[in-house]
């Protein structure tokens, strides 16, 4: 069983959102859907069985006056159990520093809510030092391959991957490392494939039905 979490960025409201969590079935993988934060309630409801859901960002702190923050507290309210951290969006059009997404970790682990870490290159891991972390999935998601159509070469991913896992996982109990960026049909099944390879983090191609129904057939 391989994890398949979708992205839906900015791309959906409410109602398009509800639309596309309907006719998500969860079949043989897993599947984690990020919505919008205005959307999560009612795609809660609309979510079938099985299916998890998560937030696509959080606040560094736990409350306070913080205008437009969503604290992870909030997100347990609403029934997240995952969120993602530190996507290269955030860092680079919102200048979200490595040290505000330990914070964000740090956050996100007091309230018991699985991180997705986003990192794009190796040394964003240093931010895990000295956080002990039960639950942990890491997104490779390479920044030029975001939303481009262009993707690593399989053994580009299968070794990042192997690298990724043996500089995080000493300190972490349970990890899991899918790769993330240009995910689409027509790639999906090769990079599922490869035994490195937990799942993977898809934007775009989820937030179509057509698209969405074919990758998680
Ligand atoms: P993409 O986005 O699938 O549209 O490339 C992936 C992501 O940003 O998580």
């Amino acid at each position: 069983m391989k994890l398949i979490i979708a992205n839906w960025k900015m791309y959906l409201g409410v109602k398009d959102s509800v639309r596309l969590a309907k006719n998500i079935v969860a079949g043989k993988n897993q599947v984690i859907v990020c919505p919008s934060f205005v959307a999560i309630p009612e795609v809660k409801k609309a979510l079938g069985k099985g299916v998890k859901l998560g937030a696509q960002n959080v606040s560094w702190q736990e409350s306070g006056a913080l205008t437009g923050e969503v604290s992870a507290g909030m997100l347990v309210e609403l029934g997240c159990r995952y969120v993602i951290v530190g996507h290269s969006e955030r860092r680079r059009f919102l200048a979200e520093s490595d040290f505000v997404v330990r914070e964000k970790l740090k956050a996100v682990l007091a309230k018991k809510i699985i991180p997705i870490l986003c990192v794009s290159d190796l040394s964003e891991l240093k931010i895990l030092n000295q956080l002990v972390i039960n639950d942990l999935i890491v997104a490779y998601e390479p920044v030029w391959a975001i939303g481009t159509g262009k993707t690593p070469t399989m053994e580009e991913i299968a070794d990042m991957h192997k690298k990724i896992r043996a500089r995080a996982g000493k300190s972490i109990k349970k990890l899991l490392v899918i790769y993330g960026g240009s995910v689409e049909e027509k790639n999906l099944k090769n990079i599922l494939a490869l035994p490195e390879v937990d799942g993977v983090l898809i934007g775009g191609a989820s937030t179509t039905l057509s698209s969405l129904k074919k990758i998680l057939q």
